[in-house]
């Protein structure tokens, strides 16, 4: 995918370049050049230890009560690709969000949360790396063991930019330089300890597989994506499909689970249906149709899903009177640094969904950070956040016969939606959005791609995008 340039583009483009964070972020003061040394201290006094910590639940425990989270969209770039200096400095602010710079805090701050809840399984849902970097695979990797040290199972699947990708880049001075990908094979052997090795079933076509964490849960992890072609295209193929053969294989897993009355999770990074009318080409899965009404049939009520790097929960009542739930979890990358929690409640027969952010801020005062930016990581992560959005609306041609005050007013309407609108709050809490001079100036102006956007956030369509309460079936 280009880089983000001043030529005006379609809905279509910017919904892609959203998605491939490559709309303009603020540059930030150069940090200390020993910041990864720094970081490397930290790990070492953060690391759970094998004999302090909680064990997990063993394979064969029972499923009631588990605790799983679900994250996706880490989009994490190896220390090692990087010298922290102008080139990667420009990098950081052209992520459309996405927070690479204090992207050792925000692990930091999510491992501090494993610790501190024990959750009994994580799931990656794809996206792990920035482009499919074979050295920030071979890093993420090292991440998750550590990770499970602190008492969780991992499993990942990957995601769009992951495997093939002919974008894997380092950033050095001024320069990027092209790195190796990790091919399909590598990214199951850099990763067969976070599921592939412990597989109770696998399709042959895919990287999709299954695995019984727990007795009576399987996990149904689901790899939607395209990556055959990747090398011929030149990028990384944004948009995701289930092959027929996958679907297959996906029946007969559902159906033994049903036989060993097994409750089923399933994952995958693309949307299972359409979460926004600007998100849905690229986003949502081909024939989502026909995906949900298979899914519907095997008795699957949700899928946990990534990609869009927003938090919001869709539903859909199938031909079969079900409901199938889609919840696309927003991007542990970006502001707020938030992971799903899927909680199956003892007595109570149903899955409940929320979310947590991250604990950054908790984890640096813990471990003694002097960085401000962890310590204040909430204030610095929002603004950050917030001010990406506005840089993205500065270069919009459209906003040019506006005087400054209305300009500014304006700014500060799409910076704060924005920011609630990937958190999945902006339905519950936008009645100051009604009476800002920014929505005034909207609704005197009717900027056509602005109007709409905000219209459709503001109003959300049920259920909520940040709860949900699934029965078992
Ligand atoms: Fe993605």
């Amino acid at each position: 995918m280009e880089e983000f340039s001043n030529r005006t583009y379609s809905r279509k483009e910017l919904t892609a370049f959203a998605e491939e964070g490559i709309l303009d972020g603020r540059m930030y003061k150069k940090r200390l050049s020993l910041f990864g040394l720094f970081l490397s201290a930290v790990f070492i006094y953060t690391a759970c230890m094998e004999n302090a910590v909680p064990s997990p639940k063993e394979p064969g425990a029972d499923v009631s009560g588990v605790l799983l989270y679900a994250t996706n969209d880490v989009h994490y770039l190896a220390e090692n690709l990087h010298d922290r200096g102008s080139r990667f400095q420009r990098l950081i602010t052209e992520q459309g969000g996405k927070n690479i710079d204090a992207q050792e805090g925000i692990l930091e701050g999510f491992r501090f949360s494993v610790k501190r809840e024990s959750p009994d399984i994580i799931l990656f849902n794809g996206d792990l790396t920035y482009n499919g970097e074979r050295e920030s695979h071979l890093a993420f990797a090292r991440y998750l063991a550590e990770l499970e040290r602190c008492g969780a199972r991992v499993y990942v699947i990957p995601g769009n930019h992951d495997v093939n990708n002919p974008l894997a880049r380092s950033f050095f001075k001024e320069r990027t330089q092209h790195v190796e990908s990790a091919s399909p094979r590598e990214f199951e052997r850099i990763y067969r300890n976070f599921g592939y090795a412990e597989a109770i079933s696998r399709d042959r076509m895919t990287l999709s597989y299954a695995a019984e964490p727990l007795r009576g849960l399987r996990l149904l992890m689901l790899d939607s994506n395209k990556y055959r072609s990747n090398w011929i295209l030149r990028r990384s193929e944004v948009s995701g499909a289930i092959p027929q053969s996958t679907r297959n294989w996906i029946r007969r897993v559902a159906l033994q689970a049903k036989k060993d009355g097994s409750l089923l999770a399933v994952a995958m990074h693309h949307s299972l249906m359409n979460h926004h009318p600007w998100i849905r080409e690229g986003f949502t899965v081909d024939d989502a149709p026909t995906l949900q009404e298979v899914f519907s049939e095997l008795g699957i009520a949700f899928v946990l899903t990534g990609h869009i790097h927003v938090q919001e929960i869709s539903q859909r009542r199938t031909a079969s009177g079900r409901t199938v739930y889609d919840i696309a979890t927003s991007a542990l990358s970006v502001y707020p640094h938030q992971y799903g929690v899927l909680h199956l409640i003892p007595g109570e027969g149903r899955w409940r969904y929320t979310v947590q952010a991250a604990e950054v801020e908790a984890w640096a005062r813990s471990a003694g950070i002097q960085d401000e930016r962890f310590l204040r990581f909430d204030r610095y992560a929002e603004d950050f956040f917030k001010q990406d959005s506005i840089n993205m609306l500065k270069r919009r041609p459209e906003f040019a016969f506006l005087d400054s005050g209305e300009r500014r007013a304006l700014e500060e309407l799409v910076g704060v939606l924005n920011t609630r609108y990937y958190a999945g709050t902006a339905d519950k809490n936008s009645q100051d959005i009604f009476q800002s001079e920014g929505f005034a100036l909207l609704e005197t102006y009717r900027f056509d791609f602005l109007y709409d956007y905000v219209q459709t956030i503001i109003k959300g369509i049920p259920p909520g995008d940040t709860e949900l309460s699934i029965p078992l079936r």
